[in-house]
């Protein structure tokens, strides 16, 4: 088994767009490697090629200083290295233990002793979530446990390299921590690791040196003993950038108007009497750990599924939505935390992907306005902004965190009344994220409402108004974020 892992001069095209351009690397064994970068910056793509999902254009992959290639991802699999990918990836009709036993059964080819190979995928899947149940289908249980499935898929292999590509981005702190108690003994064991996070603190907690791409190439080498966060940010970006007191910039604009008014709503099994206000103009954000039923909550509130009691008040008249088209024409869009059932087209461009859904706003009676639509999608493009080479470039092109954010300025522009957000930062780099937290105070000044989930409670707090915490279905205490810290907002949670 290989003790060290290194690329040379690596280069990955796409047409004439370089994705990466001369990146080396070297990984040895016990070592964790962060590689950090904004939206766009190339991770993904360098990854792919490691992991034979992608051929390079140029440059050469060297395992053990003996140079290697790979047709396919099994040739990778078979050399030893895995990854668990930015995106879920699962067989929503298979059961978890057979997404986990489908991994390894590529890695290793040939014979397989089954019994074996199951015990190791439950050994794997309990390390990382001992909640999970094996037999559940993959397409029933939470997006956090599907991250973490996907990740037992990968460890399950036995691989000596493990790449992980955000691995943590639908994870909560608790759930983070079992994973890196895994890679730490990975490391100990003399496993090698490849990881990107846009969370600054989880690389600095976790990595032994960290590579910065910009623009697809490498930029730095930092050390995570010595740096800090407003330095990788700067070697992200490529220049200074000053952190906002968003508070301060954009006051609040919450008003006294009640735009919806939730009493003693309850599902079984899922939340029990949630009542609270929603004002005009306010960010109300939902903080709490994932199984809290805040997800639960807002979806029911959208439509998705059936109250079983309790009443919702939007703009002072009771309704109850037999589906999301109800709730929509009502005024209220919902942004689920799992972006692929948001209905991404990927054969279609960047531009008519933001403008579609809003399409009505630009109709006359000559027919579409599709300049000012284009327009319009464009200013948010740029706004937010979104790394793209033109607007009419095909979505499916885009990096993972550049795709959330076209998602992100569809229902920014849909000038809705009421927006219900689901973790949307996730995946989103730190300059990105405070645009696009900057461009929903603004909003919110000109009367939009917006409920706010995340599981980082430090968002939440630069981000909202106020704060109602959720903690096993029910709602533990709803407080203003002025002044709030993360501990205390913590403990409120729990008690
Ligand atoms: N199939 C493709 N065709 C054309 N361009 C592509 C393709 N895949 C990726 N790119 C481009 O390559 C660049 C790097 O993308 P990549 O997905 O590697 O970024 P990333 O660093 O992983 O970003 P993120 O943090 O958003 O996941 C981007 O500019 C992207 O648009
Ligand atoms: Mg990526």
């Amino acid at each position: 088994m290989h003790s060290a892992f290194e690329v040379r001069d690596l280069s990955k095209s796409f047409g004439h767009v370089y994705a990466v351009r001369g990146v080396s690397l070297r990984v040895k064994a016990g070592e964790v490697v962060a590689v950090i970068g904004e939206n766009g910056a190339g991770k993904s793509s360098l990854m792919s090629v490691i992991c034979g999902r992608l051929t390079p254009t140029a440059g050469e992959i060297r395992i053990d200083d003996q140079p290697v290639h790979f047709a396919s991802p099994s040739d990778a699999q078979r050399a030893g290295i895995a990854i668990a990918p930015q995106e879920i990836n699962l067989a929503a009709d298979l059961t978890v233990i057979e997404n986990v036993m489908l991994g390894r059964q590529v890695a290793r080819g040939g014979f397989i002793n089954w019994r074996a190979t199951e015990v190791e995928a439950r050994r794997h899947i309990a390390a990382l979530d001992p909640t999970i149940d094996p037999q559940a289908r993959a397409g029933s249980i939470t997006v956090a446990q599907q991250q973490l499935v996907q990740i037992a898929r990968a460890t399950a292999t036995g691989a000596r390299l493990l790449i992980f590509d955000e691995p943590t981005a639908a994870l909560t702190e608790r759930e983070a921590e079992r994973l890196f108690a895994f890679i730490r003994r990975f490391r100990q064991e003399g496993g090698l690791v490849l990881y990107i996070s846009h969370r600054l603190d989880e690389i600095l907690a976790l990595a032994d040196r960290i590579t910065v791409l910009r623009d697809g190439r490498h930029i730095a080498d930092l050390d995570p003993q010595t740096t800090s966060k407003e330095a990788m940010i700067r070697a992200m970006a490529g220049r200074d950038v000053e952190e906002l007191n968003l508070r301060a910039v954009i006051p609040s604009a919450a008003t006294d108007e009640v735009v919806m008014e939730v009493r003693d709503l309850s599902r079984p099994g899922e939340f029990t009497n949630v009542s609270f206000d929603l004002h005009r103009g306010e960010i109300l954000g939902i903080g709490g750990l994932i199984g809290a039923g805040r997800t639960e909550t807002v979806r029911c509130l959208f439509g998705d599924t059936p109250r079983a009691s309790g009443t919702v008040k939007l703009f002072g008249r009771d309704v109850a939505f037999a589906g999301p088209a109800d709730a929509i024409a009502a005024g209220l869009v919902y942004l689920p935390e799992e972006r692929r059932r948001d209905g991404l087209f990927p054969d279609l461009s960047v531009a008519e992907n933001i403008v579609l859904p809003n399409l009505a706003k630009f109709a006359s009676r000559l027919g579409i306005r599709w300049l000012d639509a284009f327009g319009a999608a464009d200013r948010y493009v740029n706004a937010i902004p979104v790394k793209v080479h033109s607007s009419h470039q095909l979505i499916s092109e885009l990096s993972g965190g550049n795709q959330q954010k076209c998602i992100l300025a569809r229902w920014m522009m849909s000038k809705c009344r009421i927006l219900m957000l689901d973790e949307p930062t996730r995946g989103i780099d730190v300059n990105a994220k405070w645009e696009i937290q900057k461009l929903l105070r603004q909003l919110a000044r000109d009367g939009l409402s917006v409920i706010y989930i995340s599981s980082e409670l430090q968002e939440v707090i630069d981000v909202c108004d106020r704060v109602m915490l959720m903690h096993e279905g029910r709602v533990r205490a709803i407080v203003p974020t002025e002044g709030a810290t993360q501990e205390k907002l913590l403990g409120l949670a729990m008690k």
